[in-house]
């Protein structure tokens, strides 16, 4: 069982960061509970990636692959097409994902999915458990009411989604600025329970 948990904050000792940390240790003592399975979890922080954003010439769609020079946004594709669990954390910025793991799912486009010569897409992971883990400063409940973390919730369905993931459960820090820290078990219930938790 691999598990790939995207980081896309900068803070490595923020909520996401501290959230991913709960989530894996969670999700590693549930699978291993549950079903005696070697269960590996690895965290790709998005901000440490060097790669181009992508061009727009849409040769991946006829391809299966970037044409740009090799850089990580391959690496990380490939890691996405070899996942069983795909875990995408990220705070919120302007109401959406940072644009830093929006350019990195904007050049992975053909290893999330295909496309029929109408141009429908076809989902290539069928199958496989996404989890989504977001923060924000916007306080509960408006952080919903407004589009905050229910802005960028909405954007990665869209994404994973269109690519065949179950989205199974999400975690969702609203109010970061008043309150600190995570509850204790916040990333085991998440992914146990498999829906949303707010605090
Ligand atoms: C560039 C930027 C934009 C942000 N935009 C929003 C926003 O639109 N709404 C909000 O509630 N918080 C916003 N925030 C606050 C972060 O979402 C919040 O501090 C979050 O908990 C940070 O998580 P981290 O410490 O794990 O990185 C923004 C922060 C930054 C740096």
């Amino acid at each position: 069982m691999k598990i790939l948990i995207l980081n896309a904050s900068p803070r490595k000792n923020g909520t996401i960061s501290q959230a991913v940390e709960r989530f894996a240790e969670g999700a590693s003592n549930s699978f291993m509970g549950d079903f005696s399975e070697d269960v590996r979890v690895e965290v790709v922080n998005v901000n440490d990636l060097k790669f181009a954003p992508c061009r727009g010439c849409m040769q991946c769609r006829k391809c299966g692959t970037c044409c740009l020079p090799q850089d990580d946004a391959h690496r990380v594709a490939e890691k996405i097409e070899a996942c069983d669990v795909l875990v995408v954390a990220a705070p919120v910025y302007w109401g959406n994902m940072p644009g830093t793991l929006k350019m990195l799912f904007d050049r992975m486009v053909y290893a999330m999915m295909g496309e029929s010569e109408m141009g429908i897409p076809k989902p290539l992971h069928k199958g496989k458990d996404a989890y989504i883990i977001t923060s924000c400063t916007t306080p509960f409940p408006f952080n919903i009411f407004c589009r905050q973390t229910s802005g960028l919730v909405a954007a990665l369905k869209e994404i994973l989604g269109t690519s065949g993931f179950k989205i199974r459960g999400k975690v969702v820090i609203p109010g970061t600025k008043a309150k600190k820290g995570l509850p204790v078990h916040a990333g085991k219930c998440a992914y146990r329970l498999g829906f949303s938790l707010a605090w």
